[in-house]
C-alpha cells in the first residue's frame, strides 16, 4: 500500500454512481495531477461513506471533513481551497468534525470508508484475518472460540438479539455443517449490512470463517438480496482474492481447517430474510418458512445443521477474538454489549448511518448523528426497527436503546432502523403504508397471515379515506392478536407491534380520522 499524506475517500455506491461519481473521480484525479498533488493525496474508492441522499460524497482524511452533492464543477475549489490551503469549502460541507470529539469508537464500521474494499492488501494492513491467524497460532480449539463469543455477550443483530455464542453452542455436530450469512436486508429503512458488504467485505469473510471453525462447518453461503448489485460484485471479488491468497479453501493459514464461501442472490421477498425461508430459497424452492422446531441448528440447509447469522453479527466476531470479550464488554450495556449500526431516516437534517454504543439514547442518535429535526420542527415520534418495529413518542427520547431497554417500552430494537417524523406526519398514513407492506409481503402459506394482512389493510385503508367505522380499531387489534398467536412465522406474528404501539401513543389521530 502506497503511503500518502491524505486520503480522499470517494463514496462509490449505486446512488453515487447515478449522481456522477465516476465523472467527479476523473476530475479529481486530473486536478491532483495539475496541482502536483499526486504524492500528497491518494483517491480511494470506498463503499458507502454513511451519508444518504447526498449524491456524490467525499471524505478528506485525516481531516475527517465530509463533502456531499459534488459535481465536476466543485472539484477545483476543493483542491485549491481545502487541499492546498487547508480551508474546507463550507457550501459543500456535510460534516465538520467537532474539535472536542475524539471520534466515537467504531467496531463494525471501523474500516468502512477508510480502505479500498477491493484491496485484500489494504484489508490485511488494517488487521483482516488477524483473528483467524490468532486462532491458528495459539491453537485455540473450536469450543474455546464459542466460549469467547459467549463471554463477549454478543447478541444477534438481525433483529431478535439472540445470544450468538449460545446459538453456535446449540449447533449439532455432523459431517456437513453450514454457515449462512443473512444479507437479505429486507426490513424497510434498513441498509446497514450493505455498508459492511460494500465497505469491508473481508471482515465478513473472516467472521464467517471463524463461525465455521467454531461449529465445524466447511462451507458457507452469503445470501444477498438481488438488488444489492454492488455488494454482490464486491463480495465476489473479495472471495476470489481471499481464495487466491489461500485464505479460503483447503488448509487455511497452514492449518487443517478448510472453509469456502459461495454467494446466493435473493429475489427480493421480505419473508426470505426469515432464516428458514432463506434456507428453502437457497435450496432452490419457493421461500416459504418452515415450522420450528426443529431449528436450523439441528435441521437446516439440506437437512444439515446450519447456523444463520446476520452480517453485522458476524462482522463483530473478528475484533472479539482479537481483543477479547472484556474489551467488547467495555462498550454498550451489561446485557447488550458492543455497538449497534443505526440507519437514521425521515425528518432529520442528516439522514444516514451511525454506529453508536448500545444504550445510546434516541435523542442522542437524532441530535448528534441525524443532525437534529429538519426545519426546526417539533419531534413527534419515531418508528424503530422497521415495518415490524414499534412507534415511540417523545417520552422515549431519553431512554437507553438496546434490546432490553426498548422491550421495557414495549418496543424493539430490531434491525436498527430509526425513522424519525415531525409534528406534520400522519400516523394513520404511516400505518397504512406499513400494513400495505405486510399485505404485499405475506407469503400466503398460512391462513392467519394471508387473510389477516388483507383484512388489516382493508380496515386501515377505509380509516385513511375517512370511511372508518366504530369498532375498527378494536377489530384491528383483535385480528393482529390472532395473527400473533396463530401465524406460522414471525412475519404474521409481528404485525401487531406497529398497530398497538401506534394506538398507544397516537390513538386520538385514529379516532379523529374515524369521527
Ligand atoms: C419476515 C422476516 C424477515 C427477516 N429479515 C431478516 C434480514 O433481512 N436479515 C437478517 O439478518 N435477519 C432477518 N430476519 C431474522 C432471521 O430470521 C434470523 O433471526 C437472523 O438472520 C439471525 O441472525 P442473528 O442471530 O445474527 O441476528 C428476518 C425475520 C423475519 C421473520
Amino acid at each position: 500500500m502506497r503511503l500518502a499524506r491524505g486520503h480522499l475517500l470517494l463514496g462509490i455506491n449505486d446512488e453515487a454512481l447515478l449522481a456522477g461519481a465516476r465523472e467527479v473521480e476523473a476530475a479529481l484525479r486530473q486536478a491532483l495531477v495539475e496541482h502536483g498533488l499526486t504524492d500528497e493525496f491518494e483517491v480511494i474508492e470506498t463503499g458507502d461513506t454513511g451519508f444518504t441522499g447526498q449524491g456524490v460524497t467525499l471524505v478528506v482524511h485525516p481531516d475527517r471533513v465530509a463533502y456531499g452533492n459534488l459535481g465536476v464543477a466543485d472539484v477545483q475549489e476543493i483542491v485549491t481551497e481545502h487541499l492546498l490551503k487547508g480551508r474546507p469549502v463550507e457550501r459543500l460541507v456535510l460534516h465538520l468534525p467537532d474539535p472536542a470529539d475524539k471520534g466515537s469508537e467504531r467496531i463494525v464500521l471501523k474500516n468502512c470508508g477508510l480502505i479500498d474494499p477491493d484491496s485484500l492488501e489494504e484489508a490485511i494492513a488494517v488487521g483482516a484475518y488477524g483473528a483467524m491467524a490468532k486462532i491458528v497460532e495459539e491453537h485455540i480449539p473450536p469450543a474455546a472460540v464459542i466460549d469467547l463469543v459467549k463471554e463477549s455477550g454478543l447478541r444477534g443483530r438481525g433483529g431478535a438479539g439472540f445470544p450468538t455464542g449460545l446459538k453456535w453452542s446449540f449447533t449439532a455436530k455432523g459431517e456437513q455443517v453450514y454457515i449462512i450469512c443473512n444479507a437479505d436486508e429486507g426490513e424497510p429503512g434498513t441498509f446497514k449490512d450493505r455498508l459492511i458488504l460494500e465497505g469491508d467485505p473481508h471482515r465478513l469473510i473472516e467472521g464467517m470463517m471463524i463461525a465455521g471453525y467454531a461449529v465445524g462447518a466447511s462451507k458457507g453461503y452469503i445470501y444477498i438480496r438481488g438488488e444489492y448489485t454492488l455488494s454482490i460484485e464486491r463480495m465476489q471479488r473479495a472471495i476470489d482474492s481471499a481464495r487466491e491468497a489461500g485464505l479460503l479453501g483447503q488448509g487455511i493459514l497452514e492449518s487443517e481447517f478448510a472453509f469456502d464461501l459461495e454467494i446466493k442472490k435473493g429475489a427480493g421477498a421480505y419473508v426470505c430474510g426469515e432464516e428458514t425461508s432463506l434456507i428453502e430459497s437457497i435450496e432452490g424452492k419457493r421461500g416459504f418458512p418452515r415450522l420450528k422446531p426443529p431449528y436450523p441448528g439441528a435441521v437446516g440447509l439440506w437437512d444439515k445443521p446450519t447456523v444463520v447469522n446476520n452480517v453485522e453479527t458476524l462482522a463483530n466476531v473478528p475484533p472479539i477474538i482479537l481483543h477479547g470479550p472484556e474489551w467488547f464488554r467495555s462498550f454498550g450495556t451489561a446485557s447488550c454489549p458492543g455497538t449497534k449500526v443505526y440507519t437514521i431516516l425521515g425528518h432529520v437534517n442528516k439522514p444516514g448511518l451511525a454506529e453508536a454504543e448500545m444504550g445510546t439514547t434516541l435523542k442522542h442518535i437524532i441530535d448528534e448523528y441525524g443532525g437534529g429535526i429538519e426545519d426546526d420542527k417539533k419531534f413527534k415520534g419515531a418508528l424503530i426497527g422497521g415495518a415490524a418495529g414499534a412507534f415511540v413518542c417523545p417520552d422515549c427520547l431519553d431512554k437507553p436503546m438496546d434490546f432490553d431497554g426498548l422491550q421495557e417500552l414495549a418496543a424493539v430494537l430490531g434491525s436498527g432502523a430509526v425513522l424519525v417524523f415531525n409534528e406534520d406526519a400522519s400516523i394513520v398514513e404511516m400505518l397504512d403504508g406499513i400494513l400495505s407492506f405486510f399485505k404485499h409481503e405475506s407469503c400466503g402459506q398460512c391462513a392467519p397471515c394471508r387473510g389477516g394482512t388483507r383484512a388489516l389493510k382493508t380496515i386501515i385503508g377505509r380509516i385513511r379515506e375517512g370511511k372508518g367505522q366504530p369498532g375498527d380499531l378494536d377489530q384491528m387489534v383483535e385480528i393482529a392478536g390472532t395473527m400473533q398467536a396463530m401465524s406460522l412465522c414471525p412475519l404474521g406474528q409481528s404485525a401487531i407491534l406497529p398497530i398497538t404501539s401506534a394506538l398507544r401513543h397516537f390513538k386520538n389521530e385514529f379516532e379523529a380520522a374515524i369521527a
